[in-house]
């Protein structure tokens, strides 16, 4: 643990750790569908990426969210007097700022715990965000959302907000037992913030996650160098071409990687040969799209209520407000 006079950062057990990477990689290499986990997209470079998507032409989910955030923090923040902002997969947090400007302008902004598996990100932003906040408290948490929860600092009046439809990018049972834990954590007095891709046109969603500068594909592939670089692993990228597609009976966009020519890839930090057949495909991350009815039902599986659902003027996305059910 780091601490400065405002900044704190704290690293739980590394998740890039090889044995536990290669248990992860062995149990999703060997099934029918070869899959990969999506946390190992973000390394330094695949933050990066994924900050490139979001300036797309295309990728419309960032700019819609900004826009529900910066007409929807103010009454969001004076309905509970927010005093903390607990930021999960915070990023580099640049629609989060809408949240803490409205904080701030009502005199109750006390402190931010972002909380991200890449610990460049939560550094930057905890630089970035103090000398912009005078005597604003960072609390930075680096770990995975899916095993750390417990490590977010005790406090009131906090609001939790999950941006960037990233519970789409976790599976139903997933997403189920998350929410359970945040409500755990969340007293009467805390809102959760979930923002969520909404069902749509077909080519509107697929254009999204296919850009035609190609850097979705890249970023796509960024699981692979990451592989490259913790497990040893020799994969080629540019073997792979990047496939997006939407499964209307699952609601999701599913991610896949598509081996050009059929190859052998050797794991050594996993202990493991893996070989692909011409085209067969390997699935990365699905990307679920949600409808309001869907969101407040997942909430109250969870043991919270939906307060709000705001979205944008196009009806794109989807910014749900919940809070404990009392
Ligand atoms: N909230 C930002 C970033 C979304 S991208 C936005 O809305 O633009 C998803 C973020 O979640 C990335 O910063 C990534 O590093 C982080 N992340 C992905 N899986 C994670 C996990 N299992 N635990 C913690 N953070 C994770
Ligand atoms: N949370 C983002 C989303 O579901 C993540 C994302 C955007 C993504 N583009 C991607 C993940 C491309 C994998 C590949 O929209």
């Amino acid at each position: 643990m780091t601490t400065t006079s405002e900044i704190t950062i704290e690293r739980c057990a590394p998740v890039d750790e090889p044995d536990a990477i290669a248990a992860e990689v062995r149990d999703g290499l060997t099934r029918a569908l070869k899959e990969l986990p999506p946390k190992y997209f973000y390394d330094e470079r695949g933050s990066q990426l994924f900050d490139a998507i979001t300036a797309l032409p295309e990728y419309y989910p960032t700019r819609c969210e900004r826009e529900i955030l910066n007409r929807r923090a103010p009454e969001i923040v004076a309905a509970t007097g927010a005093r903390e902002l607990v930021e999960l997969g915070s990023g580099t947090a640049s629609k989060t700022r809408a949240l803490l400007y409205a904080m701030a302008g009502a005199g109750t902004l006390h402190r931010y715990v972002p909380f991200d598996v890449d610990p460049s990100v939560v550094e930057a932003c905890a630089e970035e965000l103090t000398e912009l906040y005078p005597g604003l408290a960072v609390h930075g948490v680096v770990g995975d959302f899916g095993r750390d929860l417990d490590r977010i600092p005790t406090g009131e009046r906090r609001l939790f907000a999950f941006l960037g439809g990233t519970i789409g990018n976790l599976y139903p049972a997933e997403r189920a037992a998350f929410l359970a834990r945040v409500a755990r954590l969340m007293g009467p007095g805390d809102r959760l913030l979930i923002g969520t891709d909404l069902v749509k046109d077909r080519a509107l969603l697929e254009a999204a996650y296919n850009d035609s500068a190609g850097v979705t594909a890249e970023f796509n592939r960024n699981v692979l160098r990451v592989l490259n670089a913790n497990l040893e692993a020799d994969f080629d990228p540019a073997a792979f071409e990047h496939v997006a597609f939407f499964d209307e009976a699952n609601s999701w966009i599913e991610m896949r990687l598509r081996a050009k020519g059929a190859q052998t890839v050797r794991i050594a930090g996993a202990a493991l040969e893996v070989t692909f057949e011409d085209g067969e495909e390997l699935r990365t991350e699905i990307s679920s799209k949600f409808t309001r009815d869907a969101v407040a039902r997942e909430l109250d599986g969870a043991g919270l209520r939906l307060d709000a659902f705001h979205t944008d003027g196009g009806g794109l996305f989807g910014l749900a407000v919940a809070s404990l059910v009392s």
